[in-house]
């Protein structure tokens, strides 16, 4: 696996972040069919908002940025030390992302394995995460990680 130097993103890389997020969440459920053009950005920042009330500073919530040994960021994660649905002792991962000149070289499992030292170090004991199945290579990641399916939401196209 490739050296990355794992730090806490900056308010600006946050900013700027959080944008991105909101724009491809908006993207996503629009290509699923769940939401129509002219309310998905207003609905992905709704979501954003209700799960980070208090921006970058949400208690629980953690924002970091890989870097390089030449000091580029290759990559962020955003953690939580806790999961939505209430699991006990277990983190949830809410976004893994390779900046894309950097992508089938390793960051992707460097940035996984970092995000899982960051919250055993805090008491966390297992780590949750959901997918979208057509994400082939992130399913390959989590596979090849050790992550295993616990619920799985399914769909027909009936037109
Ligand atoms: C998912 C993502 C983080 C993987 O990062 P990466 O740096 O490309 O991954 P790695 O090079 O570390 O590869 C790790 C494993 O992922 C799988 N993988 C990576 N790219 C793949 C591809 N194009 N096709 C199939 N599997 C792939 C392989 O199993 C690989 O292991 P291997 O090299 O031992 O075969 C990256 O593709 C990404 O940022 N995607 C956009 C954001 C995203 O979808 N995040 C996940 C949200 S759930």
């Amino acid at each position: 696996m490739p050296d990355v130097l794992i730090r806490q993103m900056t308010q600006a890389e946050f900013d700027d972040w959080r944008a991105a997020a909101i724009r491809s969440h908006a993207d996503e459920q629009m290509a699923a069919g769940n939401w129509s053009p002219d309310e998905a950005e207003q609905l992905a920042t709704e979501g954003h908002d209700a799960l980070l009330p208090g921006g970058f500073a949400t208690p629980g919530m953690l924002f970091l940025a890989a870097d390089d040994p030449e000091g580029d960021r290759v990559g962020i994660l955003w953690l939580s030390e806790t999961h939505p649905r209430g699991i006990p002792d277990c983190g949830f991962l809410y976004d893994i992302e390779v900046a894309e000149p950097y992508r089938g070289s390793g960051y992707g499992r460097a940035l996984l394995t970092a995000a899982e030292d960051e919250l055993r170090s805090r008491g966390v004991q297992s780590l949750g995460l959901n997918v979208f199945g057509d994400n082939t290579a992130a399913v390959r990641l989590y596979e090849t990680s050790g992550y295993r399916v616990v619920t799985q939401q399914m769909l027909k196209s009936l037109t």
